[in-house]
Order: structure tokens, then sequence, then C-alpha cells
């Protein structure tokens, strides 16, 4: 039944380093810059029902910038609904999806302006800006997918993005 009325209203949802502190590696880094707790990322959706049918999108902003070597990124996730896929088309920037299946199997894909990248269904997922200028990126997926922060609030992901040298560099997250 078509019972969706067509509006457009919006949620913002801020992150700051005070709300993913336990997630960058360098925890010494982490206290130091805690007194500015600068906002990492920021995304936005227009509401639509959380239901099977329709389709949650978003506008992500990840801000640049390091805490320590570690770039700035998103907390990252699974979704309750773990066989939903979800598609990122970047618009301005460059950075890293980072992808972890439940099986331990881990992915990393460029994103730059233009690309279109596809996670498939059972893998989490980290945005991470390894530019000088905002990472902004587009995303669609099922309105019932639900987020699952938990498991990578835990234990983290298994690949990590830092700045060695002047250079991107992926190293494994010494937690696992
Ligand atoms: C939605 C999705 C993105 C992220 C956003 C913030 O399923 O993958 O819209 O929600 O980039 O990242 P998280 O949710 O990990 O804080
Ligand atoms: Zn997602």
């Amino acid at each position: 039944m078509n019972n969706f009325k067509l509006k457009t209203e919006s949620k913002l949802v801020k992150r700051k380093l005070s709300d993913m502190s336990t997630m960058y590696l360098d925890q010494k880094a982490v206290k130091e810059v805690l007194t500015e707790d600068p906002l990492i990322y920021e995304f936005s959706t227009i509401k639509v029902p959380e239901e099977n049918g329709h389709l949650l999108h978003c506008i992500s902003k990840i801000y640049s910038g390091k805490i320590g070597s570690e770039y700035f990124m998103t907390k990252g996730h699974f979704h309750e609904v773990e066989n939903t896929a979800e598609i990122y088309f970047t618009l301005k920037g460059n950075g890293k999806l980072v992808m972890q299946a439940n099986n331990g199997d881990s992915k990393v894909i460029n994103m730059k302006k233009g690309s279109i990248s596809y996670i498939p269904p059972y893998w989490a997922h980290r945005t991470v800006n390894t530019g000088n200028e905002p990472l902004i990126f587009f995303c669609v997926y099922r309105g019932d997918a639900g987020h699952n922060y938990g498991i990578i609030e835990k234990n983290g992901m298994k690949k990590l993005i830092h700045e060695k040298n002047n250079k991107v560099v992926i190293t494994d997250n010494p937690k696992y």
C-alpha cells in the first residue's frame, strides 16, 4: 500500500573524536587531541520508513585529519540484517573503503571522485579520508537494514590506514 508521504525531513548526525575515542590505535594521541575534540565526520539522511521496500540513502562527509598517524575515519559497522548490500558513490575527495567479512576476510578499496564502491552482503564497512580535503560520498541500502556497531566497537577492524613517510599505508591491527 502506498502510504508514504513525500516530504523531505532530514536528519544530520555528527561524530566527534569523543564519540569514538577508543577506536584509534594511538591512545596517547587521542588524549592530546581530545582537548580540542574535533568533528571527525557527519552524515545526513532523508527520513524514509525503515522497512523492506524502501531505500535509505545518505550523504557522508569525513573531514581531513589524523589521530597520531591514523587518518580520520567512520566508526564502521555490520548491518543488523546481515545480508544487506550497500553502494557508495564518491562525490569528492580521496579515501579508502575498509571491508571485513564475518569469516575474517578483509579488503581495502580506493575511493575517489566518481568511483562506485559495492559493499556485498555480510561485510562490515568503514571509510577513511586519506586526502587533504573532505571525503564526501552518497550511499544507498535497504530500508530495514539497521546498524550493528558492537563488534567493530569492541575489536576495531583488522586493517588500519595510516600515514607513513607521506604515504598511505595499510597495517594490521595488533588487537587481532
Ligand atoms: C550506512 C552507511 C553510511 C554510514 C556513514 C557513517 O549503512 O554505511 O551511511 O552510516 O558513513 O558511518 P558509521 O555508520 O559507521 O558511523
Ligand atoms: Zn552501511
